[in-house]
This record gives C-alpha cells, structure tokens and sequence, in this order.
C-alpha cells in the first residue's frame, strides 16, 4: 500500500519538471486501443499524423461557433486550407471585428463570416436559415458544428456572485445546447458531426474554478447524453478537452484578470472582504497569472483533435490535446481515490 501511495506522488512531483515547455499531442490520437491505459509520453512524434485517417473532404461545410480569435479563428483557417466549406461564427462581426474581417479578406467563395451570438436565439435562427439557403444540396445537411465559443473566469465559490455564474453558463453551456438544438436537423441530414469543445476543467474541479469547470461539466454530459441518442441516425458527437493553451488564445489576458479581480473586490460582501483579506486576493491573481503564463502557445494539438473528430470515419469520443504535466493530472483526479487525488494536488 505505501508504495502505491507514494508512486503517484512522486511520478506527479517530477514529471512536471521533466515536461515543461514541451506540449507533446496527448490527444490519444496514437494510443487509442485501450483507453485509460494509454501511453502517450512513450509514442513517437512521427506518429501522430492524422493524415492517414481522414476521409474525403469533398465539398462539406461546417460551423465553427466562436471564430473572432483563439482555437475557432485557427480553426476556421485550418479546415478552409484542407477544403472545408467553412461558416465562422463571429461575436461582433457586425462591429466589424479584426477576427471576422481578416477571415472575410481570405476573400474566398469556402469562408463565410457570420454574425453569431449563441446566446441570441434570433441570431442562432438567422444563422441556421442562411446555412440552410447557402448549402450546395440543402437535402444533404450540413456536415459539422463545432461549438467552440466560451468565456471564462475564476474566483472562489465565496467570490463568485451569482450574475457571474449564470453569465458563464450563459455562453459555455446554454450557448453549446442552443446552437446545438438548432442545428441538429441539418446534421442529422448529413449523419454529420457535432464537435463540443469541453476542458480537462470539464473532467475535473479545480479551486477558484467552479464557475467555469461547472459549464464543462454541463457539456460533458450533454454530450454524452446526445452521442447515445444520436447513435442511431448515425451522428456522432465528440468532445475534445484541451489543456492550457492560454498563451495562445484570448481567454484570459493580463488585463482581464486583473479587471475580474477589481470587479470581484468591489462587489464582494462586507463579511467575505473581512474574513479573507486583500492579501489573499492578490495571490489569487498571481497564481492565476503564473496559470496563465505557463499554457502552451501552440494550438496545433488543439486544431488536430477537432480535425480529426471532423474527419476521420471512426472518431474518438473524447480528445485530450494537453502537455504531460495536466494529463497525468487528469488521470489521476480522476481515476484514483479522492482521498489520494487530492491529497496530490489540491491540499
Ligand atoms: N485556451 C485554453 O487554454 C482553453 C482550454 C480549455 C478549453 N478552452 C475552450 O476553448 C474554447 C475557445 O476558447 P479560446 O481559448 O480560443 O478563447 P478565445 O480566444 O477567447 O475564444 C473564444 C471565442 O468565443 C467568442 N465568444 C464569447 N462569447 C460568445 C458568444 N456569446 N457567442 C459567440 N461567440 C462568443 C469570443 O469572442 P470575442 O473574442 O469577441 O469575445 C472568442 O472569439 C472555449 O470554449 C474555451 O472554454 C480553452
């Protein structure tokens, strides 16, 4: 018993060391024969190429939710180049944002910015009549949506106020069943695919998280309950959990942390301010910049899951784009005992 206590801690204690500033692909694209005992870290670099699995593209569209910046801007770029007929979803495109307007000046006939706010059903509507008018053979369907628009935030349960985890919730999980809901007969015409882009933070909790770890858990269990019923129209639904690629995206800036945290100092109640002090607010914000600090600034990882969950003809259910470090992580919180996990990494 005590060398099994003992050997998580310790692989857990070095292999960051070992892995940092490395993001191997862990996205079980190699690895896939037994899940849960997969061995990423010992598969060859040479071998992660999903180009022997895809499928022929031919003249399938796909929605990607979410196309302003980070993963969807990539995104929508990526599956233009390989020949995707792509509906980008922009928040603002219609305040002329940088994302929607340097993907309008690809100035192609298979890139089609779109003016989508997925917590505006009337936009959503609009959006699913225009797909539906512009597809080459409207009977056919569309072939994919990946919802990928999300917003974040962090603070304790204490700190959170209740405007902020509907607001989160708003656009992370009601946005993801929304724009799902009224796309589905259009996939299901095409036995197509839904994409939902969770978190490792949608398999596991983390502290001064829960506002955000609660909406992916929502979309992990959507996304379950959907790829069961959908089995037999032949749609399949994946999930793809990155892991931190904050330095690549605009999840989280600099900026915005330090604006949630002024926000959340100013709205917090008397007794909570009291109790917890400044102090401790201010290393909150410096963990939460040296998180952010230390995500990976390379995407690719990320934009090959969704790829391949686009494209191969029998994708996984679940995509893990992470380095060592959150893999492992992921594992153990959520394979071992809680008593165990925990005693690891949070206490
Ligand atoms: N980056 C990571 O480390 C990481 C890790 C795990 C999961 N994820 C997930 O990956 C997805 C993409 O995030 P990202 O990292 O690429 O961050 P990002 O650069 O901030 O991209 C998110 C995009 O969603 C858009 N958006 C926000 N609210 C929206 C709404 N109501 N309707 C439509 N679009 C909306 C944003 O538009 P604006 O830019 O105009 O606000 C932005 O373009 C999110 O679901 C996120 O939770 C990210």
């Amino acid at each position: 018993m005590g060398h099994f206590y003992k050997s998580p801690i310790l692989i857990a204690r070095y292999f960051p060391l070992l892995s940092l500033n490395s993001v191997p692909d862990c996205s079980l694209s190699s690895c896939r024969p037994v899940q849960g005992f997969c061995f990423p870290f010992l598969t060859p670099n040479g071998r992660r190429s999903y180009a022997s699995e895809i499928d022929q593209i031919g003249s399938k569209a796909v929605l990607i939710t979410g196309c302003d910046s980070g993963f969807g801007f990539s995104l929508a770029k990526h599956l233009h180049s390989k020949g995707f007929v792509v509906f980008a979803g922009c928040l603002f495109k219609d305040q002329g944002a940088a994302g929607s307007q340097e993907l309008d000046n690809m100035k192609s006939e298979r890139m089609r910015t779109l003016q989508l706010n997925v917590c505006n059903s009337q936009e959503i509507e609009r959006a699913v009549e225009h797909i539906g008018a512009s597809l080459k053979d409207p009977q056919k369907g569309l072939w994919g949506l990946v919802n990928n628009a999300g917003i974040s935030t962090f603070g304790e349960v204490e700190f959170t106020s209740m405007e902020t985890y509907k607001e989160v919730a708003e656009v992370n999980l009601w946005g993801t069943i929304r724009t799902t809901k009224a796309f589905l007969p259009l996939i299901r015409r095409a036995k197509g695919r839904v994409v939902n882009i969770s978190s490792m933070m949608g398999r596991m909790g983390s502290p001064a998280r829960s506002s955000y770890c609660i909406t992916k858990f929502g979309v992990e269990a959507f996304s379950d309950c959907l790829r069961y019923e959908m089995h037999p129209q032949g749609v399949k639904i994946c999930v793809v959990e990155p892991g931190n690629f904050i330095g690549a995206t605009n999840l989280y800036t600099p900026e915005r942390i330090k604006a949630i945290a002024e926000k959340m100092w100013k709205d917090l109640p008397e007794t909570v301010r009291k109790d917890y002090g400044r102090e401790y607010l201010d290393e909150q914000i410096t963990k939460m910049e040296s998180y952010c600090n230390s995500g990976s600034p390379d995407t690719s990882p990320v934009i090959n899951s969704i790829t391949h969950a686009l494209t191969s003809s029998s994708p996984y259910t679940r995509y893990h784009p992470m380095d060592y470090y959150w893999w492992l992580r992921v594992q153990i919180m959520t394979h071992l005992p809680a008593a165990i996990a925990d005693r690891i990494y949070i206490y």
